[in-house]
């Protein structure tokens, strides 16, 4: 990833309602703000990373991929405390490096305010600073509201992949993997609402 990655400046000030956070890139020295913050998830809204997130050798990993580029991600920030953040993973010495996984999560007490609408939003802006061709992201099948919006954003059904990860009590749960067509976001910025996010 040598390109530029972000197109616009950050930090910038989002207003959801009543309330405003402030989106920044994610770095290494993040990493305590985003521990507590993965803390406070329910184990099921984890399950879509391929690693238990909340073991601090995970967090490291995740902080290490951050310094060498090999994610980029956005925080959402409510004083200092992380209330939501969207990471596109790229690995470009695959076969696949025109593919960004996104990766999104928004805490519980901030959830249906339209943080989640607005990191994908961004993270369109960041998938086409980086030349992406197309963006997937993983769900479990019972994950209304993800796949709801992913949907509404655009996000189509790829593939079922039956029982792929079991919970910490050993229950297997089906995931869900959506696409977008990175080309088809730059052509319906307006549909997808990313113009306005861009503009705003
Ligand atoms: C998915 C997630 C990020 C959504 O974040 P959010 O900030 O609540 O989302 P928004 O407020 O922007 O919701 C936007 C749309 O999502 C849909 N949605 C949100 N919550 C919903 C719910 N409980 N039921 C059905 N649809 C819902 C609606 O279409 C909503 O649009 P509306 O506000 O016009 O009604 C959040 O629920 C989450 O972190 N889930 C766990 C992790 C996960 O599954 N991540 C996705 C894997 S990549």
């Amino acid at each position: 990833m040598n390109t530029p990655i972000y197109s616009r400046p950050y930090p910038r000030t989002l207003s959801l309602g009543a309330a405003s956070v402030e989106i920044c890139p994610m770095t290494a020295a993040n990493a305590g703000a985003f521990g507590r913050f993965i803390q406070g998830m329910p184990e099921h809204d984890l399950l879509f990373v391929r690693r238990d997130i909340r073991h601090p050798k995970v967090i490291a990993a995740w902080m290490d991929a951050l310094e060498h580029r090999r994610f980029v991600s956005l925080a959402a920030w409510e004083d200092d405390a992380i209330v939501g953040c969207a990471a596109i993973v790229v690995d470009s010495l695959s076969w696949s490096p025109q593919v960004g996984e996104l990766r999104l999560l928004v805490a519980p007490t901030w959830r249906g305010r339209g943080l989640g609408r607005a990191l994908i939003q961004e993270s369109f802006a960041v998938a086409l600073s980086l030349g992406l061709e197309k963006l997937t992201a993983q769900m479990t099948v019972d994950q209304h509201a993800a796949i709801a919006l992913f949907e509404e954003l655009g996000f189509r059904a790829e593939a079922v992949l039956r029982n792929h990860v079991k919970d910490r009590e050993g229950n297997a749960h089906d995931m869900a993997l959506l696409s977008h067509d990175v080309a088809e976001v730059q052509a319906r910025m307006h549909t997808y609402g990313v113009q306005e996010a861009l503009d705003r």
